[in-house]
């Protein structure tokens, strides 16, 4: 490819991520509980760390997995965007979680404060609880026929659930307590806690716009495999860049992984292993779309730019 057209390339992708963005975040604010609706029986301080845990930052990466997916299935966007909404709702439950004194202790987030730090622990344990209820809410509500709603519910429920990111992030913190137990773990349970943790909530998406969509067979396998590659590239680049990325780009603290006796690919594979184990796994990622044919272009465009990502 030229640099002309690989140019071209990125802007035609940087528009189609940014008004599928726009759309994302116009149906989450609508999603969401309003802290001044009256009678409704969400309270007030509840609904606005609901809020302020999914608006106002974010790459939205995951519905916007879902709307490409869709579109790649000849699909509408519009479709899609129930699903989208319920992923980054299950995804903005997990961040708070992860962030958590008993978790990875953090306290910023997207560039703020996270949810306990601007609220309090009780709140932000709340406040997931209700993103993730309510992603489930949203799904029922907004796919239609009911059989791909009731599909896209299994997707989302086992891929949040203790097969998929929950248990992800249980095998992450049992990871850290062997760490300070001088035990080391193998490459296999390195790759295991990342597809649960972080990769389960990536493959989902390409799910769920196959579902919306009624793809056939070929193509929705096609979408699973580019799914399971990126979700892993997309752990294995946020390892990196906790040792080699800057706080001010990412929005959070970097170089903690260390300090807590995390699981790392950097720390399994050093640095250039893991960019290389991670260009692998892009290349794997794109090889996948080979039965979507031109339709599968933005996925392959997003696929390699998720790897050259600073944030
Ligand atoms: C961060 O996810 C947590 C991981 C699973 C690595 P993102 O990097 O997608 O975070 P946001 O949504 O853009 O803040
Ligand atoms: C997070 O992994 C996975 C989740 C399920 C949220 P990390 O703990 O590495 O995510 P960051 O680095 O805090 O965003
Ligand atoms: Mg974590
Ligand atoms: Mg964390
Ligand atoms: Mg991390």
């Amino acid at each position: 490819m030229t640099s002309s057209s690989r140019i071209l390339e990125a802007a035609a992708l940087d528009d189609r991520l940014e008004a599928h963005r726009r759309r994302v975040e116009a149906a989450l604010a609508a999603a969401l509980p309003d802290p001044e609706a009256d009678g409704g029986g969400c309270p007030r301080r509840l609904a606005e760390a609901m809020r302020y845990g999914v608006l106002g930052g974010g790459k939205r990466l995951r519905p916007v997995l879902c709307l490409m997916a869709a579109e790649a299935c000849g699909a509408s966007w519009g479709e899609a965007v129930a699903p989208a909404v319920a992923l980054e709702l299950v995804h903005a439950y997990s961040l708070i979680h992860d962030d958590l004194p008993a978790m990875d202790d953090d306290d910023l987030r997207r560039g703020r404060p996270t949810c306990h730090k601007r609220f309090d622990e009780a709140t932000a344990i709340l406040a997931g609880d209700g993103l993730l209820t309510l992603a489930f809410e949203v799904v029922v509500k907004g796919v239609r026929p009911a059989a791909a709603a009731a599909e896209c519910v299994r997707i989302l429920a086992e891929a949040a659930g203790p097969s998929g990111m929950v248990g992800g992030q249980m095998a992450d913190l049992q990871a850290e307590e062997r760490s300070a137990e001088g035990a080391d773990g193998s490459a296999g349970e390195l790759e295991s806690i990342h597809r649960r943790k972080t990769g389960a909530l990536l493959r989902a998406p390409l799910e769920m716009g196959a579902a919306v969509a009624d793809a056939p067979a070929e193509k929705r396998e096609a979408l699973a495999a580019y799914g399971r590659a990126v979700g892993l590239a997309f752990q294995i680049v946020d390892d990196l860049l906790d040792v080699v990325g800057e706080e001010s780009k990412m929005g959070k603290r970097v170089g903690k992984d260390s300090g807590h006796g995390k699981w790392t690919y950097p720390r399994f594979l050093g640095v250039e292993g893991s960019r290389a184990k991670a260009r692998r796994l892009g290349d794997e990622a794109v090889a996948a779309l080979a039965p979507l044919g031109g339709r599968g272009e933005p996925l392959r465009a997003l696929a390699l730019a998720l790897l050259e990502r600073e944030c």
